[in-house]
């Protein structure tokens, strides 16, 4: 079956967070003072998530992503991993993570059958490091990417491009896709904590492919039907990609083919948008077909568009965090 939105786009492309705690805080995902955790009784079981992905590979989702928070923060994660691995008619099961436990965890992620990682790394100097993730953690980091790398686990890195922080670092992390045979994607900063100042943090993809095209000649590259809303290429030498995610400059809502189950069980269809839905009360063994109807509904009323540009105050503010990175 088929999974579509009212406005035709084709939904294959699930994200559960499976929790909103995190061994690092972000400035750009966390405010200064932490975020409302939840409740460890108001976290869904991985059994409850189970029976979401199930209904979900059943209507069409063909690509799973597990986020957090940190996922591998999370005691069990990953004999959850290897269970959604096996649900019959799944062609990708994949895995943001900030990298700190890939130096024990990269084999067993590999072992268990995900595919790929998506690793958030913002700078490649200590301090910038430290002062960005409020964690002096860049070693362990490095060392989980060398991880992933010595067990054969293809990677892409998250760097979130901010004015007056890391934005002097393009060119070195651009560089990481001759030296490596990884994907590096430059992310525009989000407003998702609506802080007063956010758009003079914001540098926009088409300066960070400014800074690039004078140093290098990009080659575009196609990608596949499964692929997320990076526009990528090569530069010359390189034995990886580099890409650009505009959340905010480029509105890759029309091509948006994915939905969200924050760690309580709730259903967003869109980032920017605070219609949730509570899945909970249906989370119930053998459920599986309601719970797919259910999923189908609320993709039909998958919002067309954010409105990000226009009227910013519309959503209240979130960590990413709460609502899977
Ligand atoms: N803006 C852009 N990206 C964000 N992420 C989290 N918060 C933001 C934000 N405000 C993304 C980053 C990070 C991942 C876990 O979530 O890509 O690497
Ligand atoms: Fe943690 Fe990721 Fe948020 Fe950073 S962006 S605080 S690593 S959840």
């Amino acid at each position: 079956m088929l999974l579509s939105d009212n406005f035709g786009r084709k939904i294959n492309y699930l994200r559960l967070s499976v929790t909103d705690r995190c061994n690092m805080r972000c400035i750009y995902c966390m405010p200064t003072d932490g975020i409302d955790k939840l409740e460890h009784g108001e976290i869904l079981s991985y059994e409850q998530f189970h029976l979401i992905a199930e209904a979900a590979v059943s209507l069409g989702i063909e690509k799973i992503r597990v986020t957090g928070g940190e996922p591998l923060v999370r005691n069990g994660i990953i004999s959850f991993l290897q269970q959604l691995a096996n649900i019959s008619g799944l062609k990708q099961l994949v895995l943001t993570t900030n990298g700190v436990l890939l130096p024990e965890m990269a084999q067993k992620l590999k072992d268990v059958g995900v595919q790929r990682l998506n690793i958030s790394l913002d700078s490649l100097r200590p301090a910038m490091f430290a002062q960005l993730a409020r964690r002096d953690l860049l070693p362990q980091v490095l060392a989980g990417i060398a991880a992933a790398k010595k067990v054969g686990l293809p990677y892409k890195i998250n760097m979130v491009v901010m004015r007056g922080f890391n934005d002097n670092e393009i060119l070195d992390f651009a560089r990481l896709t001759q030296e490596h045979e990884c994907t590096v994607r430059f992310i525009e900063y989000m407003p998702t904590l609506k802080d007063k100042n956010w758009r003079s943090l914001v540098v926009s993809s088409k300066e960070v492919l400014q800074c690039l095209n004078k140093h290098y000649c990009l080659h575009p590259v196609d990608r596949g039907a499964l692929a997320g809303p990076a526009e990528e290429f090569t530069i010359d030498g390189a034995q990886g990609q580099i890409g650009v995610i505009t959340p905010l400059s480029g509105h890759f809502c029309q091509d948006c083919n994915r939905i969200r189950i924050t760690a309580s069980g709730h259903v967003r269809t869109c980032l920017f948008s605070d219609h949730e839905f509570d899945l909970k009360p249906i989370l119930i063994p053998g459920n599986v077909a309601q719970i797919a109807s259910e999923l189908q509904h609320l993709v039909n009323d998958k919002p067309v568009c954010h409105s990000l540009n226009s009227h910013a105050s519309e959503y209240a503010p979130f960590s990413m965090a709460q609502i899977g990175g």
